[in-house]
Protein backbone atom coordinates (compact mmCIF):
# COMPACT_ATOMS: atom_id res chain seq x y z
CA UNK A 1 0.00 0.00 0.00
CA UNK A 2 1.03 3.17 -0.57
CA UNK A 3 0.30 7.12 0.19
CA UNK A 4 -0.62 9.20 -2.62
CA UNK A 5 0.32 12.99 -2.77
CA UNK A 6 -3.02 15.28 -2.11
CA UNK A 7 -3.50 17.51 -5.02
CA UNK A 8 -4.26 21.27 -4.12
CA UNK A 9 -6.32 23.87 -5.27
CA UNK A 10 -5.42 25.07 -8.24
CA UNK A 11 -4.74 22.09 -9.48
CA UNK A 12 -6.32 21.44 -12.78
CA UNK A 13 -6.78 17.85 -11.88
CA UNK A 14 -9.77 19.72 -9.21
CA UNK A 15 -11.52 21.17 -11.87
CA UNK A 16 -12.11 18.91 -14.27
CA UNK A 17 -15.16 15.84 -14.76
CA UNK A 18 -14.17 12.45 -13.53
CA UNK A 19 -14.66 9.38 -16.11
CA UNK A 20 -17.03 7.05 -15.25
CA UNK A 21 -15.30 3.65 -14.47
CA UNK A 22 -16.34 1.23 -17.27
CA UNK A 23 -15.02 -1.91 -14.99
CA UNK A 24 -13.17 -2.70 -12.24
CA UNK A 25 -9.34 -3.99 -13.00
CA UNK A 26 -7.18 -5.37 -10.21
CA UNK A 27 -4.59 -2.33 -10.42
CA UNK A 28 -8.12 -0.34 -9.85
CA UNK A 29 -8.51 -2.22 -6.84
CA UNK A 30 -4.74 -1.34 -5.32
CA UNK A 31 -5.51 2.63 -5.91
CA UNK A 32 -8.55 1.99 -4.08
CA UNK A 33 -6.65 0.49 -0.87
CA UNK A 34 -4.25 3.14 -1.32
CA UNK A 35 -6.66 5.75 -1.36
CA UNK A 36 -8.07 4.71 1.47
CA UNK A 37 -5.13 4.59 3.32
CA UNK A 38 -4.51 8.13 2.27
CA UNK A 39 -7.58 9.26 3.53
CA UNK A 40 -6.87 7.72 6.83
CA UNK A 41 -3.09 9.01 7.18
CA UNK A 42 -4.47 12.73 6.11
CA UNK A 43 -7.14 12.72 8.83
CA UNK A 44 -9.92 12.92 6.35
CA UNK A 45 -13.28 11.62 6.84
CA UNK A 46 -13.87 11.09 2.79
CA UNK A 47 -11.74 11.30 -0.80
CA UNK A 48 -12.15 11.30 -3.82
CA UNK A 49 -9.87 9.92 -6.97
CA UNK A 50 -9.15 13.35 -8.25
CA UNK A 51 -7.87 14.27 -4.88
CA UNK A 52 -4.76 12.33 -5.74
CA UNK A 53 -4.86 13.32 -9.00
CA UNK A 54 -7.11 9.77 -10.93
CA UNK A 55 -9.49 11.49 -12.25
CA UNK A 56 -12.46 8.38 -12.19
CA UNK A 57 -15.45 8.46 -10.37
CA UNK A 58 -14.22 6.24 -7.27
CA UNK A 59 -14.93 7.92 -3.81
CA UNK A 60 -14.31 6.35 0.02
CA UNK A 61 -15.69 7.70 2.56
CA UNK A 62 -15.65 7.22 6.35
CA UNK A 63 -18.26 9.20 8.17
CA UNK A 64 -16.83 7.44 12.00
CA UNK A 65 -13.07 8.27 11.21
CA UNK A 66 -12.60 4.99 11.63
CA UNK A 67 -10.46 2.20 9.56
CA UNK A 68 -12.21 -0.85 8.23
CA UNK A 69 -15.43 1.25 8.51
CA UNK A 70 -14.82 3.00 5.31
CA UNK A 71 -17.31 2.72 2.28
CA UNK A 72 -16.14 2.33 -1.34
CA UNK A 73 -18.72 3.78 -3.61
CA UNK A 74 -17.86 4.07 -7.76
CA UNK A 75 -19.87 5.77 -10.29
CA UNK A 76 -21.75 7.30 -7.18
CA UNK A 77 -24.96 9.57 -8.35
CA UNK A 78 -27.28 11.51 -6.32
CA UNK A 79 -30.82 10.22 -7.38
CA UNK A 80 -32.71 12.63 -5.00
CA UNK A 81 -31.77 15.53 -2.19
CA UNK A 82 -34.04 16.92 0.88
CA UNK A 83 -34.12 19.37 3.27
CA UNK A 84 -30.80 21.93 4.42
CA UNK A 85 -28.06 21.50 6.59
CA UNK A 86 -25.64 24.38 7.10
CA UNK A 87 -22.20 23.32 8.56
CA UNK A 88 -18.44 24.27 8.50
CA UNK A 89 -16.68 22.61 5.73
CA UNK A 90 -13.05 22.13 4.81
CA UNK A 91 -11.24 19.92 2.49
CA UNK A 92 -8.17 18.32 2.13
CA UNK A 93 -7.18 19.86 -1.24
CA UNK A 94 -7.82 23.15 -0.54
CA UNK A 95 -6.00 23.35 2.87
CA UNK A 96 -6.20 26.31 5.66
CA UNK A 97 -9.53 27.68 4.24
CA UNK A 98 -13.18 26.30 5.87
CA UNK A 99 -16.57 28.04 5.25
CA UNK A 100 -20.28 27.36 6.15
CA UNK A 101 -21.46 24.90 2.73
CA UNK A 102 -25.41 24.64 2.46
CA UNK A 103 -25.92 21.08 1.40
CA UNK A 104 -29.09 18.82 1.43
CA UNK A 105 -29.85 17.01 4.42
CA UNK A 106 -30.36 13.59 3.02
CA UNK A 107 -29.88 12.09 0.04
CA UNK A 108 -30.19 9.16 -1.86
CA UNK A 109 -27.44 7.73 -4.15
CA UNK A 110 -27.42 5.01 -6.84
CA UNK A 111 -23.00 3.38 -6.82
CA UNK A 112 -21.68 0.69 -7.23
CA UNK A 113 -19.71 -1.10 -4.76
CA UNK A 114 -16.14 -3.18 -4.85
CA UNK A 115 -18.38 -6.43 -5.80
CA UNK A 116 -19.91 -3.98 -9.12
CA UNK A 117 -22.89 -4.79 -7.39
CA UNK A 118 -25.48 -1.71 -8.13
CA UNK A 119 -26.72 -0.43 -4.55
CA UNK A 120 -29.15 2.51 -3.70
CA UNK A 121 -29.26 3.92 -0.46
CA UNK A 122 -30.20 6.74 1.91
CA UNK A 123 -27.78 9.08 4.25
CA UNK A 124 -28.62 11.84 6.08
CA UNK A 125 -26.69 14.65 7.79
CA UNK A 126 -22.70 13.62 8.06
CA UNK A 127 -22.54 11.29 6.04
CA UNK A 128 -24.91 12.83 2.88
CA UNK A 129 -22.72 16.28 3.16
CA UNK A 130 -19.72 13.61 2.80
CA UNK A 131 -20.90 12.02 0.11
CA UNK A 132 -22.14 15.83 -1.73
CA UNK A 133 -18.75 16.93 -1.05
CA UNK A 134 -16.61 14.03 -2.46
CA UNK A 135 -19.47 13.54 -5.20
CA UNK A 136 -19.12 17.66 -6.20
CA UNK A 137 -15.05 16.45 -6.58
CA UNK A 138 -16.15 14.03 -9.03
CA UNK A 139 -17.82 17.13 -11.29
CA UNK A 140 -14.95 19.37 -10.70
CA UNK A 141 -16.42 21.56 -8.28
CA UNK A 142 -15.24 22.07 -4.81
CA UNK A 143 -16.72 23.51 -1.65
CA UNK A 144 -15.63 27.36 -2.24
CA UNK A 145 -17.55 26.82 -5.59
CA UNK A 146 -21.02 26.97 -3.66
CA UNK A 147 -19.78 29.91 -1.39
CA UNK A 148 -21.96 33.22 -1.83
CA UNK A 149 -20.36 36.42 -2.90
CA UNK A 150 -19.07 37.58 1.28
CA UNK A 151 -18.23 33.83 1.78
CA UNK A 152 -15.67 33.85 -0.73
CA UNK A 153 -14.27 37.31 -0.32
CA UNK A 154 -13.44 35.73 3.13
CA UNK A 155 -11.69 33.21 2.51
CA UNK A 156 -10.03 35.14 -0.55
CA UNK A 157 -6.66 35.70 1.19
CA UNK A 158 -6.52 31.74 1.80
CA UNK A 159 -7.23 31.33 -1.77
CA UNK A 160 -4.28 33.69 -2.82
CA UNK A 161 -1.76 31.87 -0.51
CA UNK A 162 -2.68 28.80 -2.10
CA UNK A 163 -2.26 29.76 -5.41
CA UNK A 164 0.86 31.97 -4.94
CA UNK A 165 2.29 28.03 -3.46
CA UNK A 166 1.41 26.54 -6.73
NI1 LIG B 1 -12.73 17.71 -0.53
Amino acid sequence: MAILKVKTYPDEVLAKRSAEVELLRPEDLEFIKDLIETMFQSDGVGMAAPQVGVSKRIIVISPEAKKGKEKVYINPEILLQSGTQLKEEGCLSVPGVTAEVRRAKTVKIRARDLEWKETVFEAENLEARILQHEIDHLDGKLFIDRLGFNQRREILPGLKMLRSKS
